[in-house]
């Protein structure tokens, strides 16, 4: 598994801690930035790394901004992107079980970095369910391909 990670200023010290967790853990990532000094725009950085999971170069993203919910909202403007903002690890485990969540939402302003640590840990090694959960998402499946046309 290979892993997109991107962050703004807002999210960049806890994006760090991400990074060397996932060292730690010799799980691969590409990180698309912002570097240490920047003050930019969540948009553009969430975009590129969500962008490498549209394009197969990765298998899910894990993004940080301030609160994780402009992330979020970026994220979940990609097709086939199931982006789940999760503030506890009850949220990460039935993001991934029954979301089968490919984008992890953080908000690096909200929540400290060792608990933090605990709900990457719990979102990368959970896996999805499937079975009644699939037919919901092939409902968001569904919706995606009408195009948001009523
Ligand atoms: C940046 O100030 C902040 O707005 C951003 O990190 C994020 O929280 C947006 O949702």
């Amino acid at each position: 598994m290979k892993i997109a990670v991107a962050s703004d200023h807002a999210g960049h010290e806890l994006k760090m801690g991400i990074l060397r967790y996932l060292s730690e853990r010799g799980i691969l990532y590409e990180d698309f930035g912002c570097g240490p000094e920047e003050k930019v725009d969540y948009v553009d950085f969430g975009e590129k790394a969500v962008q490498s999971v549209c394009f197969g170069k990765n298998d899910r993203s894990i993004l940080v901004c301030g609160t994780g919910l402009g992330m979020t909202i970026v994220a979940n403007k990609f097709k086939g992107i199931r982006a789940t903002l999760c503030l506890d690890e009850y949220s990460a485990e039935m993001s991934r079980s029954h979301n089968d969540s490919n984008c992890l939402t953080l908000g690096g302003r909200v929540l400290p970095l060792d608990e933090t640590l605990n709900t990457v840990r719990i979102w990368l090694d959970t896996e999805y369910e499937g079975g009644r959960h699939q037919d919901r998402l092939q409902k968001i499946f569904d919706l995606e391909e009408r195009n948001f046309k009523p």
